[in-house]
C-alpha cells in the first residue's frame, strides 16, 4: 500500500503529533508499506513568514522524523518544496474545485479566528494538500482527526477531476485515523497544538518536561479527597504513556484519595522522559551531523520529484495540456 503524510514545519514536535501522526507513520513503515513522508513547508508559509525560523523549524522536523524512527533506507523523506510539481497539480485541481467547498473548510475558519491572515494561500490550503496526496497515487493518509475533512476534500477533488476529464487518472485516498489518539489533549484539556501554547514538546530537556507537566490544569480537590481519573487532564495523558497495570493502580489511587495531582504529574513527566529518551539521544547525534539530514532530504526529494513528474505527465495529457500534433 502507498502511504503518504506531511507535517508543517511551523512549530516544534509535540506529544499530540507523535500519538496522532508520527507513531502511525513509523508503524506503517515497519509493516512494509511504501511510505512517503514530507515537510509541508509550502503550507507553513500560510502562517509563518520568517526565513530563519522556517529554516530552523524545518531542520527540527527533519531531525525529529529521523529520531522518532523514520528510516530513509525504506521510506521517502522529503521537503514539499523539492517537488514544485505539486503546485502545478494544485492549480489544475483549483480549476475543478468549487469555491463553496473551500468555504466549508473548518480549518480555514478556525485559523482566521485565531488571527492567521486570510490570504488566498490559507483559503486554498486544502487544494494544495490534495495535490500532495494525489501526486504520489497515495492509498492511505495517516493523520489526526483535525485533518479528516481535508482528506474527504481530496477524495472529492480526485473524483471531480476524473469525471471532468473522463479519465481514470487520479486515485481517491482513504484517511487512517486511530480513534483512541485522534485528538490528544494539551495541558489545558483542549486539543494539543503548537500554536495554542498548551503543548508538551518531545525534544526538550527532562527538566522542561517536568515543568510542563507541573503546569497541567487540574481542579482544586484537596490531596486527601477521592478524585475522578476520567475527568483529569493528567490522567488523560498518563493513558498514553503508562502500561495497563500501572494505569489501573493509579486510577485506584485517585479514587481512594490521599494521592495528589502533583504525584501524578511527577510520574507522567518520568514516563514521558523515559519514552522519548532514545529519540532525544538520536536527535542530539543528528544535531552534530546536519549534512546527513540534508543528504537524506535531498535524496528523498529526488525520488519524490521523479514520481510526481510521471503523474503530472498523465495529468497534463488527460487535460489536453500536451499537444499531439
Ligand atoms: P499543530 O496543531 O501543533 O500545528 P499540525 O497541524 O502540524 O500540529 O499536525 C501535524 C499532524 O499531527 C497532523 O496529522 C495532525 O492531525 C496531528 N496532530 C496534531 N495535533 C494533534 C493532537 N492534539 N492530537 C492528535 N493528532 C494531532
Ligand atoms: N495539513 C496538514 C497538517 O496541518 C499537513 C499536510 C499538508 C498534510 N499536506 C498534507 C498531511 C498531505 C497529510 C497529507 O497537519
Amino acid at each position: 500500500m502507498k502511504i503518504l503524510s506531511g507535517i508543517q514545519p511551523s512549530g516544534r514536535l509535540h506529544v499530540g503529533n507523535y500519538f496522532g501522526a508520527v507513531r502511525q507513520f513509523v508503524r506503517l513503515q515497519e509493516e512494509g508499506n511504501e511510505c512517503f513522508y514530507f515537510l509541508a513547508n509550502y503550507h507553513a508559509l500560510t502562517s509563518l513568514q520568517d526565513k530563519a525560523q522556517l529554516q530552523e523549524l524545518s531542520w527540527h522536523l527533519a531531525a525529529g522524523y529521523l529520531a522518532l524512527g523514520i528510516d530513509p533506507s525504506r521510506t521517502v523523506l522529503f521537503l514539499q518544496s523539492d517537488v514544485p510539481q505539486v503546485t502545478e497539480l494544485a492549480w489544475i485541481l483549483n480549476c475543478v474545485c468549487p469555491v463553496t467547498m473551500m468555504e466549508k473548510a473548518t480549518s480555514y475558519k478556525d485559523k482566521i479566528a485565531r488571527g492567521i491572515p486570510p490570504t488566498m494561500g490559507l483559503f486554498d490550503y486544502p487544494v494544495l494538500q490534495a495535490a500532495d496526496i494525489i501526486i504520489y497515487d497515495s492509498d492511505l493518509v495517516p493523520v489526526g482527526a483535525d485533518q479528516k475533512q481535508h482528506i474527504e476534500m481530496t477524495r472529492d477533488l480526485a473524483g471531480r477531476f476524473n469525471r471532468a476529464f473522463e479519465a481514470d487518472v487520479l486515485v481517491e485516498p482513504e484517511p487512517y485515523i486511530v480513534p483512541s489518539v485522534a485528538v490528544v489533549a494539551g495541558i489545558n484539556g483542549q486539543k494539543m497544538s503548537a500554536s495554542y501554547g498548551n503543548a508538551i514538546e518531545i525534544f526538550q530537556a527532562p527538566k522542561q518536561t517536568k515543568k510542563r507537566c507541573a503546569a497541567i490544569v487540574t481542579d482544586s480537590t484537596p490531596l486527601e479527597a477521592p478524585k475522578d481519573p476520567d475527568r483529569c487532564n493528567v490522567f488523560a495523558l498518563l493513558k498514553l504513556f503508562a502500561d495497563e497495570t500501572e494505569l489501573t493502580e493509579i486510577a485506584e489511587k485517585y479514587r481512594a484519595g490521599g494521592y495528589g495531582y502533583g504525584q501524578a504529574k511527577d510520574r507522567l513527566a518520568e514516563l514521558i522522559n523515559e519514552r522519548f529518551a532514545p529519540a532525544r539521544e538520536k536527535y542530539a547525534k543528528l544535531e552534530k551531523n546536519p549534512n546527513y539530514v540534508r543528504d537524506v532530504l535531498s535524496e528523498g526529494g529526488h525520488k519524490a520529484r521523479n514520481i510526481a513528474e510521471a503523474t503530472m505527465q498523465r495529468v497534463r495529457d488527460a487535460c489536453g495540456l500536451v499537444t499531439n500534433k
